[in-house]
């Protein structure tokens, strides 16, 4: 992984954007110290203050649009592969987020561009929080968020790298074939599947339960009017 180190950025995911458009390979990589405006799903803000790790990756999968959430899979798995390094229980929600005591520790904005059916490139942009910030985040954020300190792992942001390169290595081609099949089969016995949510995809909600991932990945909710596989959207509790 080619990576380029910076101190305060706004966005990683927009300075990689950036460097893609002007034609870097496969595998560069940004890492900052600080996000000034960080991006999470959906329009959100991703609190992004010193000490927590965050980074995105260029990858350029031969894949059409449709197997896309294979990617976002893929590379919740390699983060969660790379954390469990240290000995802890961590889960992961669909469509990419790692939790730990039911609290996320780190999200994922998978980004890119495509036309028609082709994708030109995939920015996977990882934020794992590091330090305990339980004092200092945001009032919206204290019941959601958790971080490696506080479920009791400790890790430096150049020795996760480190892991996580590794491990995004080893997972990012197994989009295709046995691999994809291993990935798919690794990520649901690590993922919840044991609880109802609401899901909404901007457009709608449901009350679902999630019980299955199909086999290009889309998420399969058990509803009342039966099972249906979803594409995008989130989760939220109920
Ligand atoms: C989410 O769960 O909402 C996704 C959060 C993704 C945050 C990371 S931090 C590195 C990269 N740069 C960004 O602006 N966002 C992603």
């Amino acid at each position: 992984m080619n990576v380029h180190r910076f101190g305060t950025v706004s966005s990683t995911n927009e300075l990689l954007r950036e460097m893609a458009e002007e034609g870097a390979p496969e595998w560069t990589a940004v890492l900052a110290e600080e996000q000034t405006e960080g991006r999470g799903r959906r329009g959100r803000v991703w609190y992004s203050p010193p000490g927590n790790l965050y980074l995105s990756v260029l990858l350029k999968p031969d894949i059409s649009v449709v197997e896309l959430p294979r990617m976002s899979l893929i590379v919740s798995l390699a983060v969660h592969c790379a954390l469990r390094q240290r000995d802890v229980s961590l889960r992961l929600k669909w469509p990419n987020d790692v939790l730990w005591d039911g609290r996320k520790l780190a999200g994922i904005l998978m980004e890119g561009k495509t036309k028609g059916e082709t994708v030109h490139y995939v920015i996977a942009g990882i934020g794992i929080n590091l330090r305990d910030l339980r004092g200092e985040y945001p009032e919206e954020l204290i019941a959601k968020a958790t971080s490696c300190e506080e479920a009791g792992i400790h890790w430096s942001p150049e020795e996760l790298l480190v892991n996580l390169e590794r491990s995004i290595d080893h997972h990012r081609l197994s989009y295709r074939g046995a691999a994809w099949k291993e990935a798919r089969d690794e990520w649901c016995a690590h993922a919840l599947w044991d609880r109802d949510y609401i899901y909404d995809d901007g457009t709608r909600q449901m009350r679902g339960r999630p019980v299955d991932l199909t086999s290009d990945g889309y998420l399969v909710l058990q509803t009342e009017s039966g099972r249906m596989p979803v594409q995008t959207g989130e989760l939220v509790e109920v």
